[in-house]
């Protein structure tokens, strides 16, 4: 069994690990290797996790899929949306899940899980970025998620192409969520 629960300071370190697992494991070919080399669980990810889930990070929700036995396999976490041209009420910045557990539906609900706690208006809206070539823009699609805008950024010190995806109604998007 799975739950899904808002993060404390004792899941930094499975954080961090997932986080830097993830990132080598879905960004391999479209980040520099230097970049996901230079990733550090033990320090540095860390450091940055636990400040985020002291509360010093305004505005920065975290979630976390535990499983029975197996512990923290996932994370998501998201906010008010931080973009000025986009003005969709919320923002998932990151969704990362061990890979094992991938294709067995727990990422569609941590998803959902943090969009339900974050979303307060009625018809609030919804949107993600995803790196371009990541295949979990398929997994947004699936959801009902409409690509929206292009932007060029950076990730890591990497010059990088975004995709956003977009949903106008969240919570339509949770209850059909919860019934499939
Ligand atoms: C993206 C991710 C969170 C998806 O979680 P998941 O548990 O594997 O996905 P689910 O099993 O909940 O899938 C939900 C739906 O999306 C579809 N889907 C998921 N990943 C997909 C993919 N790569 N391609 C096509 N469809 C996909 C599923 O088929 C399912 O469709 P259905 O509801 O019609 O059956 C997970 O694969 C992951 O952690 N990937 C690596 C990290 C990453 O890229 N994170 C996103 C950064 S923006």
């Amino acid at each position: 069994m799975t739950v899904f629960r808002p993060a404390t300071l004792d899941d930094a370190m499975a954080i961090a690990e997932i986080y830097v697992d993830s990132w080598r494991n879905t960004y391999a070919g479209l980040l520099p290797d230097d970049v996901l080399l230079r990733l550090d669980a033990a320090n540095r990810e860390v450091r940055w996790w636990r400040r985020a889930l002291s509360g010093r990070r305004m505005d920065h929700l975290v979630y976390v899929a535990e499983h029975a036995d197996h512990g923290v396999i996932g994370f998501a976490s998201g906010g008010a949306s931080r973009g000025r041209e986009l003005t969709h009420e919320i923002e998932i910045f990151t969704l990362y899940l061990r890979d094992e557990f991938h294709g067995r539906g727990i990422g569609k609900k941590l998803f959902l899980s943090l969009s339900e706690r974050l979303v307060t208006r009625s018809d609030g809206s919804l949107l993600v970025w995803v790196l371009d070539g990541n295949p979990a823009r398929y997994f947004y699609e699936a959801l009902g998620g409409k690509c929206i805008a292009r932007r060029n950024g950076s990730m890591g010190g990497a010059e990088i192409e975004e995709i956003a995806y977009g949903w106008e109604n969240v919570r339509e998007l949770i209850e059909l969520g919860k019934y499939s």
